[in-house]
Formats: C-alpha cells, sequence, structure tokens
C-alpha cells in the first residue's frame, strides 16, 4: 500500500511516517518545510521514503506528486497548527489549512484514492466547562481562527464524501505531546525554559484543562483506522488523561527538580477555550485502538527525550525569542 502522507515533517505527521516506514508501507511525503517541519525527524528513515518539497495550496504541484506516486491513502496532516500564531496571523490558516486541504480532495478525486483521512482536532467542537464530553455528534462551534480553519477543512472533507463520493475518514485527535514537538506548545516550552532557569509562563491562572495523548498512540489510531475505519465517518482520538495546564506544568518542574517559582502567569491567551474533552468509545469499538501510555509515563518519556535532544531544543529556542514576545505579556 502506497501512503502519501502531507506534514510528514512536522511533529505527528513524522512519528506517523516513522511507525509506516516500519510497519513496511511505502511512503511519500509532501511538506513545505515551514517553521514548524524539519527533516531531522524523518532522519532515521530518510532513504525509505520519497520526499518532495511542495505547497500543498499549489494544484499544479500537487497534481505532479499525485501523478508520480500514485497513492492509495493520503493521509493529511498539513496545517498551519498553531493557535496563538492564528490569533496573529490568521491568514495562513485560512490558506494552508482550508485552501490546501481543498486542492489536495480535488487532486484525491482526479486520482481516484482508496482512502483520505483528514487529521482534524478536538478544537472545532469549541470548549466545555468543568463537565461533560464531546461526541462525534456534538455541533462545531470553534472558536480561533485557527479552530475554524480546520473545522472548514473538516466540512470540505465530508462535502466530498457527500457529493462525490470520495472515501474520506475524518480523525479529530486530542492534545498530542511526545519527542520531537516544537517549542512553541505547552510540554515543550515548559522544558525549554525551566532547563535555562528562565521564568515559565503560564495564561491566565493555568487552569484550562486540555486532554493529553502520546504522540505513538494517535499515530497508531491513524494505523486502526486505514485497517477498520468506515469512510464518512469522523473518529474522536483521545486518552482520558485530562489535566489543567498549572498540573502539567508542575509536573514537568518536578521531573526536572526545578522549583515552582519559577512559574509566571501571564495575560490570557484571547479568547481561550477551557476545557476540551471527547467521548473516543467509537474508535475502540470499531477499530478496536485504545491508547496505550498514560499521562504520567508519557510526560516522563518526553521530558527524557528533550534531555536527550537539547542541541535541537535549544537550536528551535533561538528562533522562537522575538515570537515569545508577542505571546507572553
Ligand atoms: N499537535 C496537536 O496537539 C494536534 C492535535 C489535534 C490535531 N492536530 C492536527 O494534526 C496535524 C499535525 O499537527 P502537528 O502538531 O504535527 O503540526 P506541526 O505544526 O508540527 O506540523 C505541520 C507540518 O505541516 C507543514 N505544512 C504547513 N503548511 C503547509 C503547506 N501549505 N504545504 C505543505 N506543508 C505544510 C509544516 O511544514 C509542518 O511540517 C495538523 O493538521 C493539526 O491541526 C494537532
Amino acid at each position: 500500500m502506497k501512503i502519501l502522507v502531507t506534514g510528514g515533517a512536522g511533529f505527528i505527521g513524522s512519528e506517523f511516517v516513522r511507525q509506516a516506514v516500519k510497519k513496511g508501507y511505502q511512503v511519500a511525503v509532501v511538506d513545505k518545510l515551514t517553521y514548524a517541519g524539519d527533516l531531522e525527524r524523518l532522519k532515521e528513515i530518510w532513504d525509505s521514503i520519497n520526499f518532495y518539497r511542495a505547497d500543498i495550496t499549489n494544484p499544479e504541484f500537487v497534481e505532479h506528486i499525485f501523478d508520480k506516486e500514485k497513492p492509495d491513502v493520503v493521509i493529511h496532516f498539513a496545517a498551519e497548527s498553531h493557535v496563538d500564531r492564528s490569533i496573529l496571523n490568521p491568514a495562513e490558516f485560512l490558506n494552508s489549512n482550508i485552501l490546501g486541504t481543498y486542492v489536495l480532495l480535488e487532486a484525491s478525486k482526479k486520482y481516484n484514492i482508496n482512502l483520505f483521512i483528514n487529521i482534524s482536532t478536538d478544537e472545532v467542537y469549541g470548549e466545555l466547562g468543568e463537565t461533560g464530553k464531546f461526541t462525534e455528534e456534538s455541533p462545531l462551534k470553534p472558536n480561533s481562527p485557527y479552530s475554524v480553519s480546520k473545522a472548514s477543512a473538516d466540512m470540505l472533507g465530508r462535502a466530498y464524501f457527500r457529493t462525490y463520493g470520495l472515501p474520506v475518514i475524518t480523525i479529530r485527535p486530542s492534545n498530542n505531546y511526545g519527542p520531537w514537538q516544537y517549542p512553541e506548545k505547552l510540554i515543550p516550552v515548559v522544558i525549554a525554559k525551566a532547563l535555562q532557569n528562565e521564568t515559565v509562563p503560564v495564561y491566565g491562572k493555568g487552569l484550562n484543562v486540555r486532554e493529553w495523548l502520546y504522540v505513538e498512540d494517535c499515530a497508531n489510531a491513524i494505523f486502526a483506522i486505514i485497517e477498520k475505519g468506515k469512510p464518512g465517518e469522523i473518529y474522536n482520538v483521545a486518552s482520558g488523561e485530562e489535566r489543567r495546564n498549572i498540573e502539567v506544568v508542575k509536573a514537568i518542574l518536578e521531573l526536572l527538580g526545578k522549583p515552582y517559582d519559577l512559574i509566571k502567569f501571564v495575560e490570557d491567551r484571547p479568547g481561550h477555550d477551557f476545557r476540551y474533552s471527547m467521548d473516543f468509545s467509537k474508535i475502540m469499538k470499531e477499530c478496536g485502538w485504545k491508547p496505550k501510555t498514560n499521562f504520567e509515563e508519557g510526560l516522563e518519556k518526553t521530558v527524557k527525550w528533550y534531555l536527550e535532544h537539547k542541541q535541537w531544543l535549544f537550536k528551535k529556542v533561538e528562533d522562537l525569542k522575538e515570537y515569545w514576545k508577542k505571546v507572553y505579556k
């Protein structure tokens, strides 16, 4: 089976690609290599993949890749993925996440692919209060330019299934964490700041709740969906491991042996969703998947990975200094 992976040089996409190669799939990767893409993530399997540096919003180049690779399955990860950046610059999000998805769906229709997996997010549902869970039937109420762009891509997938019969499956994962995550997202930001004994910025009072999914489990869920998922369906992928941001930050400081007084509460993110939580019984029942890594174990592995890859982390941190000044006030 030939799989075309978009955004395969990103955090989750590269985990999927590394696993796919190890499982014996033929893999081609398309990635624009934005600030978030990095070929180092693909180093260990580089000789086994075909790589195209391309922007998915470019229809001619995308068609050329489909023509050359003739993929059976497309796994679409490529996106601008960070909420804070979408607040600063929405245009890039609408372009890559909506137009890019449209271009890929068109090419997939033209080349009659067998399966298109659209990687959406739990953020399309909007926010919850202290209780409750989103199911796949919950209405979409996205609140940030990022989540609106993802919800739009999600709806495009729905339309291509319904209108053209393209076999599209939509996956909505919760917050991922693990090795190779770019240090603009909460967990690697905390690790990077703490390792440098700098103040660790926490939005508001740190009470927001996220459901943490280890990236290896997320990639496993996608393989289960390739095998057993049903076209036209949506699958929530989550872990049940809900934590307040402040709990996550304190757990990291403890693992690193750093004091809590590094924590600095900063101005909250505009429109900050309070809590996400998903019912993921559908994928467990229909595809036989379940998360294997609990949060404490996953966090320990993640911190250990960053300690062993400090050079990679600090290289990224250098590029982030100006950006951090804009978001943490
Ligand atoms: N990280 C999470 O917690 C999370 C949770 C749920 C869903 N998601 C979704 O999963 C997918 C992957 O997330 P991630 O955290 O790995 O993101 P990431 O930012 O680490 O990687 C995104 C990749 O897409 C590439 N890309 C961006 N725009 C492109 C374009 N126009 N053309 C080609 N390539 C382009 C980037 O170069 C990068 O390699 C995204 O669709 C994201 O919305 C992420």
